[in-house]
Order: structure tokens, then sequence, then C-alpha cells
């Protein structure tokens, strides 16, 4: 009967779909391979000097090392440095595998000293889950297990079986797991404690902050693990900056060697870091001299629009401001990224008695190139004229002219004088997510669609 499991697969297609849950794009995601992890994992057990405890807990009175018969002054004499393994374990976490040498000495009944060596593997299930009360990710242990993997002693061979099995029945397998089970616990608080700081607002100059606020439990896949944010970008005085949901979406790329790990900023989150800043856009352009520009004056708007010319016969110093009005748009191809700025250009004669008389309203539209660098907790953005999009005269006070001549004067006047006011605003960076002692300074960095991806890689 070919028609049933037909059927099923049908209905399983129709129904497996409809459990995806539909979420919305993340503002910003990372994915965290096993390089870095095992990274994180090994920085948390140096620091934690996990082995130097173990050994001193063991060699504690009432520590639980209940005496062997035949053997007195038991001590832990060594405790190898730990291999540790670790494995995705898909909607779990991390499986945990520390595979560590332990030499017990005392004195053996017969007289001399007795040792005894063996190798354990101790295992543990790291489940990830986001914290209740703080929201952020966390690690705790589940089913931790002693496997006994060696024994040897340097005791006579005839004694060996019998010793040996009493000293592993006795302590060993009692033992054991209250010792060292507790280590991976330590060992993951070390890692927990790494992320205190993930959501923690960090400030974007005067203007305001941007949070990386966790959007759920991050998920595990056989490949890395996946932490989605929803950034929260806060102006100064506490109003927030919607992401817009119209956001392209951020592309999930699988073309990166395994084991790696990326941060991915949505270019509608990096757009929301220029909509906060988007005020200091907003430029008065004074001045006769303006880099090796012809002089800021209405002589020599006059060679575009000889309008200008007639309202004004001898030269004139002039005052270009400009006003961005929508919110800024950035737009992400593979290796560029361009922002998109609209507003007005208007340009006033600064007549030295009479004060500025605005001359005429443009309305544009225009891209800034922005090239994009690491520094160790943020990107650093710098901004060069890409070109003018549109323009048109909104009013004018010296009677109507056309606007196309003008073009490359405006192009070449916002290079010279507009850029380099808004590269200054940039300087205070775009800041990323503090954790697991990250350092971005050796990252890469690439402009993907609609995305910034930060290649992650731990020194
Ligand atoms: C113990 O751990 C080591 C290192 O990860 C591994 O090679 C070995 O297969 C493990 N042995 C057992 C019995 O689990």
């Amino acid at each position: 009967m070919p028609r049933c499991p037909t059927m099923l697969r049908i209905l399983c297609l129709v129904s497996c779909a409809l459990l995806i849950p539909s979420r919305a794009d993340p503002g910003a995601l990372m994915k965290l391979g096993m390089e870095f992890m095992n990274k994180a994992v090994k920085d948390a057990m140096d620091e934690s000097q996990i082995l130097e405890k173990m050994a001193a807990m063991a060699n504690q009175q009432g520590s639980g090392v209940k005496p062997i018969k035949g053997m007195t002054g038991m001590k832990v004499k060594d405790v190898r440095p730990p291999i540790i393994t670790l494995d995705f374990l898909p909607e779990v976490g991390i499986f945990q595998c520390v595979s560590t040498q332990i030499t017990i000495t005392g004195k053996s009944f017969i007289g001399g000293t007795m040792e005894i060596t063996v190798v354990v593997n101790i295992t543990a299930n790291n489940r990830l889950s986001q914290d209740e009360a703080t929201g952020l990710p966390t690690f705790h242990s589940e089913g931790c297990q002693i496997i006994l993997v060696s024994v040897k002693t340097n005791l006579p061979s005839n004694m060996l079986p019998k010793v040996v099995n009493k000293f592993l029945d006795s302590t060993l397998q009692k033992v054991l797991p209250g010792l060292m089970c507790p280590a991976i616990d330590t060992v993951l608080e070390f890692v927990n404690q790494k992320w205190t700081h993930l959501m923690d607002p960090r400030p974007v100059g005067e203007a305001g902050s941007i949070k990386y606020v966790l959007s759920g439990t991050p998920t595990t896949t056989a490949k890395y693990i996946e932490v989605d944010f929803n950034p929260v970008v806060q102006r100064e005085d506490g109003d927030t900056i919607d992401l817009p949901e119209d956001g392209a979406a951020i592309t999930i790329l699988e073309d990166y060697p395994d084991g790696s790990s990326q941060l991915v900023l949505s270019a509608t989150f990096v757009a929301a870091e220029f909509t906060l800043l988007q005020k200091s856009f907003d430029v008065d352009i004074k001045g006769k001299t303006i880099g090796k520009l012809p002089p800021h004056t209405t002589k020599t708007v006059a060679r575009f629009v000889p309008r200008v010319g007639k309202a004004y016969r001898k030269p004139v110093p002039l005052m270009t401001q400009i006003r961005i009005n929508k919110p800024p748009k950035v737009i992400m191809k593979p290796d560029k990224s361009e922002l998109h700025l609209h507003g007005t250009i208007e340009m006033f004669a600064v007549s030295p008695k009479s004060g500025p008389s605005s001359m005429f309203v443009l309305e544009t539209h225009f891209i800034l190139d922005i090239q994009y660098s690491l520094s160790e907790d943020k990107v650093n953005m710098v901004t060069s004229m890409d070109k003018l999009l549109d323009l048109s005269v909104a009013s004018s006070s010296i009677g109507s002219f056309k606007v196309k001549k003008l073009k490359k004067f405006l192009t070449s006047l916002l290079q010279e004088a507009y850029v380099p006011i808004i590269n200054g605003a940039l300087e205070v960076g775009f800041p990323l997510p503090a954790f697991l002692d990250m350092k971005y300074g050796q990252s890469e960095l690439a402009i993907k669609e609609n995305a910034l991806v930060v290649d992650l890689r731990k020194p």
C-alpha cells in the first residue's frame, strides 16, 4: 500500500511546515562555532584554577574519601591537565567531556608507598537556556557522570584485583562524582559570568545607547549556538528608535568554514544608529574658503545659476544649510554599503550688512559610501561622497532656475565640507556586544547582502 506513506508524508509536510515558528528577523545575531566555544571553556578552566582546587578539596579532611582497607595516609598527588572535548547537542547545548588522570598515594599495609593512577572521563550535558531573572544566556550541567577509563597501581599484581576492586567500589564511584561534578559546574559558572555584560547599554557618544537584548533562548544546532538579538537603540532622552519592520531580511549565510563563528548585524540595525546620530547630520557650511574649492560665494554659484549673479552683483559669502529630514537608510550589497540621506540644501547669501537671506531651497537625496573597520569593542565607520541622486528646487527667492548645473558643484561641496563633519560625528563608533571576553580588533569584517558580518576569532 504505497498510498498511505505518501499521504503521511504529505500530512507531515503540511503540519511540519506549520510547526516552524514564524519569527521576526533579528536585528543582530551571533553564531558561535566550536573553535570559539572550546577557547571560552578552556579560558574558564584556566581562570577558575579548577584543577588546583580539586586537588586541594580531595585532600581536605572530610572530603568523603573513605579510607581504603590496607591503605593509610591517602593523598591526591597529582591531577593532570585535562583533555576537554566539547560537542554540540542540538536543541540542548553542549556535551562536555573532561578526561583527566589522577594519582592517589598512600601507605600500603605491607609498608611501601602505594600509588593508584586512574584515568577518568567526566561527562555532562551543559544545557543552554535564557536566565529568567537576567535574560542572559546561561549554561547549567545535567547528568554528570564519571567513566573510569583505566586504573594502574604499583601494587604487587597478586593482590591487585581485590584491593583495587575495593578501592573502586568504596571510593571512586562514590567519591569522584561528588568531587568532580562540582568542578564542571564551577567551570560553567566562569563561562556564564562572561555573559554578564552582554545586555548592558553601550553608549553611542552623547546621543544614546545600544543594548543587545536577547530575543529568546539561544538555539543549538549540530554546528553552532545561535544567539538572536532584538537590539534596543535608545536616545539620550529615553525614546527608542524602532528598527523598521520592513527591513530587508538577513540572509543566513552558510558559506563559512566549519567551527568558525560570526556576528551578524543587519543593515536596518546599523541604520538605527545613524538615526540616533541624525541630528549631527544637520550641518551649516560657512566660511569663504573650503579646501581647494572655489570661494564659497555667490560669485561661484552664479557660474551655475545665472540668476544668483543678477541678484548679487558683488560677491557675497554663502552659508549652505543641510538638513536631513528622514531617517537615514543603509543599503548593503556584497562589499558595498551606502548611506542614503534625504533632506534639503538651502543656500543663503550672507551680506555683511543685512545678514543671511535665503536664495533657494533644494530637495535632495544623496548617497555616502560607508567604509567599516573594527577596533576592540566597536565598528568604526568612515564615509565618502558617492553621488547626488536627486536634486530639485523646492523654493527660490531669486526666481526659477535649472538645478542640474549645480550638481557637480554641490557634490564637491558635500565631499569637502559635509563629509568631514559626518565622519567626525561617526567617530563614536558602533558598539559591539560584550561577551566571553571578546576583543574584536583582530577579527575580520565583510559587507554582505543586507548585513555586516564580523568573523569572530578568540585570540
Ligand atoms: C575518555 O575521553 C577521551 C578523551 O576525550 C576519549 O578519547 C575516550 O574515548 C574516552 N573514554 C571513554 C571510555 O569514554
